[in-house]
Parts: C-alpha cells; structure tokens; sequence
C-alpha cells in the first residue's frame, strides 16, 4: 500500500460559519464539545475570530470572517456554514505538498512556517472538491493549544453549566458530495494524489428508493485512519437528497461528518437530551431488525426509543445515527457511529434513511 504523503490521520476540520461565537455555543450544549482555545481581535488575529472545540480525538475549528474584506468571506453567502478545509496530520509538510503537487493536486497555499513562544507550526493546503482544501499540518514542533494566534480559552467566557458527557471519540469518516459523473474522477484523484485506495463502493441498485439514488465509493488511506466516502446523484424519480444538497450548497462540499463513540446509547441518549435533532426511521424498521442482524448486546427496544440504527457485515456489527442538517440550509449534518467489529458504513440502512431523507424533503418542498 502506498503512502506518499505519509499521512497520520485528520488532524482537524475547520468550518467557516456565519457565527462562530454562537456555533461553538450550540456544539458546545448540544454536542458537548470543549471550547479549547480562542483566536480573534484580542489574539491579534484582525480579520477573523475563531474557536477550537474539543472532544476525545476530534478537534474542529469553527471560524468567522469579521469583515467583508475576509479572502474566504464570499462563501458564507454561497455556501452557507460549511466545512473549509479537512486538515491532514503529515510527517513533513513541504514533502507531503511536493508529492501531492507532483501527483496533480492544485496548491491552495505553499507551506508556511508559523512561529511563536510554543514553537512551530508548519502547513500547507491543495484544493479538493468544489471550495473545499486540505491542509497538511506538522504539530510536532508546537506545544501550543492549537497554533499561533491561538490562545487557551478562559473557561469563564461561557457561564458555566454543567452539560452532559456525550463521550464522542474521534472521526470515522467524512463524506463528500460530487456532482453527477464526478465521483470517479474524485476517487481517481485520492487514489493518485494520496495514494488511497477504494473500500467499498454501492450504486443506484444498492442505494435507492422510488424517488432518489445515489452512487458512493468509499477512499481510505492503507492504515485505515483516513476515510472519505464520496457520493454523486444517480437518476431517480424526483430530486435526489445529494442534488438538494448540491443546489443549497451551490456545489460539491462535505455532506456528513461521523463521529464514534464507545457507547452510542449513552451518546444520543445525552445529544438528544441536547436537543440535538436526529432522523428517525419507522417503528417497522425495530421489528424486522432482529431476523435482519441477528444477535445484538444493545436492547433493541432502547435502540428504537432513541432511533438507533444497526447493520451487519462480515467482520460484525455497527449502530449509527444522522442528525437533521445542523445549519439553516439542508446541507451538512453529523453521524454517530459505533463500530462493533463492522468496518462498513451501514449500507443495509441506506433505503430506510432515504425514506427518512425524502420524508424530510418533503415537508421543505424539496423533493
Ligand atoms: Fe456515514
């Protein structure tokens, strides 16, 4: 398996939102994130405010553009709140850069050095699917709470309040949404430019109702710690889920972002608790479970109480759940996921989703 970046894992994912302050509030109470550290006006940083959430091994960025002269401020009006860049952890960064320029990546920014009194932080940023970029990060010289311009957030910005412990643990995978026919050639690029490799792949057989499908491969780096299913609309009846995203986000970007947990009952138990909205299936969907994935250790009945999902492939078992879009526009949303042995992406829960999806859709006028 080839590594030519010498790729860690997802060092961070940075959103650009049309509030962070308000953002990291909301993932803070609903998703029980940490707000870690703070950079903006009173850092010394003069043209956005940003904050950095923390929870387990996930660390996401939340930013703000404080001016109309911001480089990125254009696409809060395009896109709406979204994922800006998927930052890679690397070795070294300006030979992850060299590669991946030399395997036909677009640079976004050359590699830069930062430093201050924690040391030094080095990245550098190719662009990926529609405004979307990965920054190749090198951490290894800064002792710094995230980089320079950041500072430790002093706890008592946000009154505190005892919130509950939603014990989400790391990244599983990011999902991209393509445009239609764009999906190969977006494999094809990871597999070049990254060296990854394609897991699993559905299509419109797998993957559709009466009304929408979708095709999906899954990329993944060899050690398995990076992984990026990408999806492309499949001709169906109506408006597939993926092409109402597409219209709202004005192009290709991140649809999902799943998140693992060690004990999912607790973690959705706690996020809806939140008020955290998720999708939720029909009662006949816990009835047919059983004979579907057999033996389970969770209590299905708790499973249905919280909308749950299970799947089953060689390896074992995994349950899962998708929040509602998180933001105003029918676009990026969270999954949780826990993996009991299943290294698959639930793919025998896809039509009962989708009918979840178009319900939804429905009621937005959308479908
Ligand atoms: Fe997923």
């Amino acid at each position: 398996m080839s590594d030519p970046l010498d790729l860690k894992r997802v060092d961070h994912v940075r959103m650009f939102v049309g509030n962070a302050r308000q953002s990291a509030y909301f993932y803070r109470n609903a998703f029980g994130f940490q707000v870690a550290a703070y950079a903006g006006l009173e850092t010394g940083l003069r043209h956005e405010a940003a904050y950095v959430l923390r929870q387990g091994k996930i660390t996401i960025v939340l930013a703000s553009p404080l001016s109309g002269d911001h480089p990125e401020a254009n696409r809060l009006i395009r896109h709406g709140d979204g994922v800006q860049t998927i930052a890679l952890e690397v070795g070294d960064v300006p030979a992850a850069y060299e590669a991946a320029i030399s395997r036909g990546a677009v640079s976004a920014a050359p590699p830069t050095s930062v430093e201050d009194d924690n040391g030094v932080y080095v990245s550098a940023q190719i662009r990926a699917y529609g405004d979307t970029t990965h920054t190749f990060v090198d951490r290894s010289r800064y002792r710094g709470v995230f980089a320079p311009g950041y500072r430790p957030l002093d706890a008592d910005r946000y009154s505190p309040r005892t919130f509950h412990d939603v014990g989400l643990r790391a990244i599983d995978h990011i999902v991209a949404n393509v445009e239609e026919g764009q999906m190969g050639a977006w494999v094809e690029y990871y597999g070049k430019v990254m060296g990854f490799s394609t897991l699993v792949s559905f299509d419109d057989k797998d993957i559709s109702t009466e009304y929408s499908a979708l095709m999906s491969k899954v990329v993944a780096d060899g050690r398995g710690r990076i992984k990026f299913p990408i999806n492309e609309p499949a001709k169906g009846k109506r408006r597939s889920q993926i092409e109402e995203f597409l219209s709202f986000y004005d192009g290709p970007g991140v649809q999902h972002i799943a998140l693992a947990t060690g004990d999912i009952v607790k973690s959705v138990r706690a996020m809806a608790a939140n008020d955290v909205s998720f999708l939720k299936v029909p009662g006949s969907y816990y009835e047919l479970l059983p004979e579907r994935v057999g033996a389970i250790d969770e209590d299905i009945t708790e499973l249905a109480e919280l909308g749950i999902l299970v799947d089953r492939d060689d390896e074992g078992y995994l349950l899962q759940i998708f929040t509602k879009p998180v933001a105003d526009r029918p676009t990026l949303f969270f999954e949780i996921i826990q993996r009991r042995g299943a290294r698959s992406f639930g793919k025998g829960n896809f039509k009962a989703l989708f009918e979840s999806i178009e319900r939804e859709q429905s009621r937005r006028g959308t479908l």
